[in-house]
């Protein structure tokens, strides 16, 4: 792949941002947009392409943004339109492209459109929305349930009939078979376009059609106690319709109509079925997400064949993307815990893809227990008791020592949790043994190597304790390679060595334990 042919999205490292943790600047204890602007800087140091914004719109806060009163606007508690601007523009003077959360699925139950929806059965927008009459029994229509517990369908008293939602019943979903609808939130997308804004994060994109019959989904076979309930069935009538990818094409005309701007979407599907988001012909995503290291287990045997799998299973054009942590999963630094952390940081910056870095995963940051009585989440307060709470991975980020991490002058609306002294940006800038280091090194080398860029992938043979590739361009052959082990392990490769997860690192003839290493093969 070449630099000047490839779109600014292929070499770009993404950063997410989840807005209400990031940084505060007026003492409330939940970040906004001033206090993004102010991170610009550190940002820009890191040496971070693109920022992506989880909800910033109107919202009563019943998922924390994702159910959006107005998808025109900026919630108070973020700040204006104007402070927006200001974000993009600032962002942009520093070379950083600004992604937004786009949610297509549903709407808060208190946008203005629900509102009239609700009125009465004849309401003008009644069809925005999907209705349906009780079943014979008077329950709801059909067996489909909600992600976060208990069927997805609630009985509206006022009209009679029961309305969709397939998270909290505070989200009703969209009716895009309604073309007013479907125009509606397609001049959504035009009026952020036209405010500069160079891509979106499609939320729960396979939601968004169902089916016309609205046929029940079958149980599922696979499922197991300590699974979240909906689970219980196969969500073939709710999600992955093949009407989507209309939808998905329409929505990219309208994006490509803007110049290079990028469609990313939530997609949670097997591997064959996800890369059917990219589309025919260039129809679809650029990017759906590719969430498969968020689940894997961390041993050169499961990763070996995940990333061959993923590889191989990429239509052709299609570009790949990585995802190593986000605010719907525990931090990686919890899931692998500290020294594999540091290679799954070397792993998510060398592979071939676009990769994503979650706020806070550059520090190390780790799950902040939340005692019961600071729960937020509406998953965890859904669902208790199965570890499924998002609060823990949500948590402020750490900007220096002092009390509240630098985050907010304020109470923060989720604890900062344990060791701060030694986790956090200003601590962690200064040392060169830091997770920080190591990430803005891998983020550093990634942009100044086209191999790593954009360049070639190759598996290769190791010893079983480690996992081995090449990355290739214009004949230049880097190998990557990580010991999984507590062992040390030979490197029987002869090559200059470009970074090591080790700092003290400087021959390469052995690798310590959990090391990961990037060599120019001679
Ligand atoms: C997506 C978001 C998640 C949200 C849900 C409903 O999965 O990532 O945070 O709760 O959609 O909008």
């Amino acid at each position: 792949m070449d630099r000047d042919r490839a779109a600014w999205w292929q070499s770009a490292v993404i950063y997410q941002i989840y807005p209400r943790s990031f940084q505060d600047s007026n003492g409330d204890g939940v970040g906004d947009l001033a206090g993004i602007l102010r991170r610009l800087d550190y940002l820009a140091w890191l040496g971070i392409d693109a920022i992506w914004l989880s909800p910033i719109y109107p919202s009563p806060m019943a998922d924390f943004g994702y159910d959006v009163a107005d998808f025109t606007g900026i919630d108070p508690l973020f700040g204006s339109l104007a402070d927006f601007d200001a974000l993009v523009a600032a962002a942009h003077e520093r070379g950083i492209k600004v992604i937004l959360d786009y949610v297509p699925n549903h709407s808060s139950d208190r946008h203005p459109w629900f509102q009239e929806a609700r009125r009465s059965r004849r309401a003008a927008k009644r069809d925005w929305y999907i209705w349906r009459d009780p079943g014979p029994d008077g329950g709801p229509p059909n067996n489909w349930l909600s992600e976060f517990g208990g069927p997805s369908w609630t009985f509206d008293p006022g009209t009679g009939q029961y309305y969709l939602h397939s998270y909290l019943k505070q989200q009703p979903d969209l009716n895009w078979r309604n073309p007013a609808l479907k125009a509606a939130m397609e001049d959504v997308l035009r009026f952020w376009l036209d405010r500069g804004v160079d891509g979106f994060r499609l939320d729960a994109l396979h939601h968004v059609v169902k089916d016309e019959l609205f046929r029940d989904n079958p149980a599922n076979p696979n499922f197991r106690p300590g699974m979240a309930p909906h689970h219980l069935l196969e969500r073939l009538y709710t999600v992955d319709r093949p009407e989507v990818h209309e939808v998905i094409a329409d929505l990219r005309r309208i994006v490509d109509g803007y110049g290079e701007r990028v469609l990313i979407g939530e997609v949670h599907l097997p591997l064959p079925r996800l890369m059917g988001y990219y589309g025919v012909g260039g129809q679809g995503l650029q990017l759906p997400f590719n969430f498969s290291l968020l689940k894997a287990g961390w041993t050169p045997a499961s990763l070996r064949p995940l990333i061959a799998a993923y590889e191989a299973a990429l239509p052709a054009g299609a570009w790949p993307n990585w995802v190593l942590g986000n605010h719907d999963s525990p931090r990686v630094a919890s899931r692998l815990g500290p020294s594999l952390a540091r290679l799954a940081a070397l792993l998510l910056l060398t592979l071939r893809g676009t990769p994503t870095v979650y706020y806070g995963d550059e520090l190390g940051m780790t799950d902040v227990a939340i005692p019961p009585d600071q729960v937020q989440d509406p998953f965890e307060k859904n669902v208790p008791g199965l570890g499924l709470g998002r609060d823990p991975g949500r948590t402020p980020m750490r900007w220096s020592a002092k009390p509240e991490a630098g985050f907010t002058t304020g109470a923060p609306w989720l604890p900062i949790g344990g060791n701060l002294a030694a986790c956090n940006v200003e601590a962690e800038a200064a040392d060169p043994g830091s997770m920080l280091a190591l990430y803005r090194r891998l983020i550093a080398l990634r942009k100044e190597q086209p191999a790593l860029t954009l360049g070639s992938y190759c598996g290769i043979d190791t010893d079983p304790r480690c996992l081995g590739f090449r990355r290739e361009a214009a004949g230049d052959h880097l190998l990557v390679l990580l010991n999984f082990s507590d062992d040390t392990c030979p490197v029987p490769f002869a090559g200059r060595l470009l970074l090591s997860t080790d700092p003290a690192r400087e021959k390469i003839d052995i690798l310590g334990p959990a090391e990961g290493v990037i060599l120019r093969l001679a």
